[in-house]
């Protein structure tokens, strides 16, 4: 090789040039394989229950059923945690020397409300107080007011047990159209029981009426509340109005149960004229409770 090396110069220049003009042309040819075609191993678990929080089914699955995943709203136990917002509402009431004639809550599937409204519905049931109780639901999804009485499922995704509450069915899905949360086609057995019996009142309200009331809150306020809040406050501010106009002095307590800030576009839409309002039909209802549970308790319903 040496030998050769030394006999040949011309050939092994040439030889090292061929090499280099090559490795330089392979090298700004080479382009990176961005998506290498590797096989990872990897494990797919589908769970369906619409509604459900991602999160929290991953941690549920992942935990190999050390944990379990379980609703946050609807089912009674939540209502049990929620009630530290009514407990806190009265103490703060207390310190100020006040007690709720009327008490407001924005309704989806009851939880807010339910916990808002505990002390004070513990009242009215013992004959304390006769607070008045008022759940705000959405025109576009009303169970409270355009609901049946009946066994269904808490869940869209049909897992939980019966349960008899105010219900658009199961199978009920509320208008595209509606912005905010508030879209449970089920109220909480608990205050579903409350309401058949007379003990609260319920009112519907459409979205656009919400926002206006949302808007006027959040210029006075300087707090900018969810849509689901603003329910209450649409219900807070007319009980208010009917106070003014019956010259009447009324304590209202509502509960705000949230900020509006990964709302700004429904607040755009508002804002712009671009939002309308959506209300079921009969017909749109009766899809819904068509996917009732046919059970004999159901019967007649
Ligand atoms: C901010 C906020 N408040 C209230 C609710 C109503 O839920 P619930 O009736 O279960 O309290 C929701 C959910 O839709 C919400 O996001």
């Amino acid at each position: 090789m040496v030998k050769f090396s030394v006999k040949k110069p011309l050939t092994v220049f040439v030889a090292v040039l061929a090499v280099l003009v090559l490795g330089v042309v392979a090298y700004l040819k080479m382009t990176p394989d961005l998506l290498p075609n590797m096989d990872f191993p990897y494990v797919v678990i589908v769970t369906t229950d619409p509604g459900a929080s991602p999160e929290a089914v991953e941690s549920a699955v992942q935990s190999g059923g050390a944990k379990r995943y379980v609703l946050g709203s609807v089912l009674n136990q939540v209502l049990l945690h929620q009630s530290i917002i009514g407990l806190e509402s009265k103490l703060a009431m207390e310190q100020l020397g006040e007690y709720p004639d009327v008490v407001v809550g924005c309704a989806g599937g009851g939880s807010n409300l339910g916990g808002l409204i505990a002390p004070f519905m513990a009242d009215k049931l013992r004959g304390i107080r006769n607070p008045r109780i008022v759940a705000v639901e959405p025109a576009s999804c009303p169970s409270l007011t355009r609901g049946k009485y009946a066994y269904d499922f808490c869940d869209t995704g049909r897992v939980t047990p019966l349960a008899r509450m105010y219900t658009l069915g199961c199978g009920f899905i509320p208008s595209a159209n509606h912005a905010g949360g508030l879209r449970y086609h089920g109220m909480s057995p608990i205050l579903s029981k409350l309401y058949h019996d007379g003990y609260m009142e319920a009112v519907a309200y459409e979205q656009t009426r919400v926002f206006e009331a949302a808007v006027l809150f959040a210029k006075r306020e300087t707090i900018l509340p969810a849509p689901e809040s603003a329910h209450a406050i649409r219900g807070a501010i007319d009980e208010a109005l009917r106070c003014r106009e019956s010259r009447e002095a009324k304590t209202i307590l509502f509960g705000l149960t949230g900020t509006g800030y990964f709302d700004m576009t429904a607040y755009e839409n508002y804002l712009n004229g671009k939002m309308s309002d959506s209300i079921p039909t009969d017909a749109d209802l009766q899809k819904g409770f068509d996917s009732l549970p046919k059970i004999p308790q159901n019967e007649g319903i």
